[in-house]
């Protein structure tokens, strides 16, 4: 689909008219942070979209020239800016789906709940705007740490009286990318064949690949099982190493969101085959929140894929129990800030 919007000369016209038939939905995006490190990547694979006729990018600052370079892409959407806490409101007016990477990445040596008392007022503002302007959205959270952002935002939504649980996403896509991405280099598969469901949090041990349902179905060593799902856990940490101060992944981040953005737009746009994994209010487990393989739908998560959680293996079974410590620690920290807020 993202290739069908290079509309340009080096097209026939047969090839044309073939792009215009597929642009049928028109679709307002805002990205909230877009002038980050994510924000600027992420939107111009959104700006690639068919399925997308508005873009709204907004940031604390250096958004113009971020939305100008933008809009000279011949692709159909209108890219507005946004600048400022005094134009947020209308950065998010009428908006289907909002996407937010707004704040601080991490620094080598720290974990990504060392961000939590910078990133948790960002996305506590943001989301109160959002339910101001546009409750009925779809909100994917990026910000870091997700295991408390996203209890935040429910908070904070629940608080204004417009929680909707089917609506707001904590974005886990780039750990199936990776995983993805691991187990076809170390099984000499063709990418585009694997999908690993990852499942619990974002961070560390919350981090769960389940390999044994692994498609197509593979079979691991021990060793082989325990090598994936430490890479895989930490490959967060392995960007963050290599930047060596400049920041966290932001290029295959924005790669994973433009993805679960994609999936979003054709959910709403009536797609009804629509799978990936998120972290969102679950009943899957004891824990409130907790990622895991879901269906979209045109009104949000239209079902929590439970098979998954069944025939685990003994790894994968105690990988489970040993990650909801840490991961209901999170939850809770996030739900503690926002209501000490209110
Ligand atoms: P960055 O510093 O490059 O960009 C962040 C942007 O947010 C900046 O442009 C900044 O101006 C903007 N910003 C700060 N406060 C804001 C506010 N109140 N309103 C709007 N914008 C604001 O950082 P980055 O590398 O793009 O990372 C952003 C966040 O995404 C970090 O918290 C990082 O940990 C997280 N992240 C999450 C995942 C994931 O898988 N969920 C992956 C990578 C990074
Ligand atoms: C990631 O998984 O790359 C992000 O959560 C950023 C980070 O801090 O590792």
């Amino acid at each position: 689909a993202l290739r069908a919007s290079f509309a340009g000369k080096s097209q026939s016209p047969s090839q044309r008219a073939s792009v215009n038939l597929q642009i049928q939905a028109s679709f307002k995006v805002a990205v909230l942070g877009a002038a980050g490190g994510i924000g600027q990547p992420l939107s111009l694979l959104i700006k690639m979209s068919p399925l997308v006729s508005s873009l709204h990018l907004y940031d604390i600052a250096n958004v113009k020239g971020v939305a100008a370079d933008l809009s000279h892409c011949n692709t159909p959407s209108q890219v507005l800016d946004f600048t400022g806490q005094s134009e947020l409101g209308n950065a998010l007016k009428g908006v289907d789906v909002v996407v937010i990477p707004a704040g601080v990445p991490r620094k080598p040596g720290m974990t990504r709940d060392d961000l939590f008392n910078i990133n948790a007022s960002i996305v506590k503002n943001l989301v109160e705007a959002v339910a101001d302007n546009c409750p009925d959205a779809f909100i994917h959270i990026i910000s870091n740490p997700v295991n408390s952002t996203v209890p935040i935002a429910a908070e904070v939504l629940r608080q204004k009286g417009v929680y909707d649980p089917k609506k707001l996403f904590g974005v886990t896509t780039l750990d199936v990318v990776r995983a993805n991405t691991f187990v076809a280099q170390k099984k000499n598969l063709r990418l585009i064949d694997v999908d690993v469901p990852v499942i619990g949090g974002h961070a560390g041990i919350t981090i769960l690949p389940l390999l044994s349902k692994s498609k197509p179905s593979v079979s691991f060593s021990d060793e082989e099982v325990q090598e994936l799902t430490v890479r895989i856990q930490n490959a967060g940490t392995e960007v963050v190493e290599a930047k060596a101060g400049a920041g966290s992944a932001t290029l295959s981040m924005a790669y994973a969101a433009a993805r679960f953005v994609e999936s979003s737009l054709r959910a709403l746009d009536g797609d009804t085959d629509v799978y990936e994994c998120a972290f969102v209010q679950s009943e899957l487990t004891e824990l409130p929140y907790f990622a895991s393989r879901i269906k979209l739908g045109k009104k949000g998560v239209e079902a929590v894929i439970q098979s998954d959680l069944q025939g685990l293996t003994e790894y994968e079974q105690k990988a489970l129990e040993a990650l909801k410590p840490e991961l209901k620690a999170s939850i809770e920290k996030g739900v503690a800030f926002a209501q000490k807020q209110s």
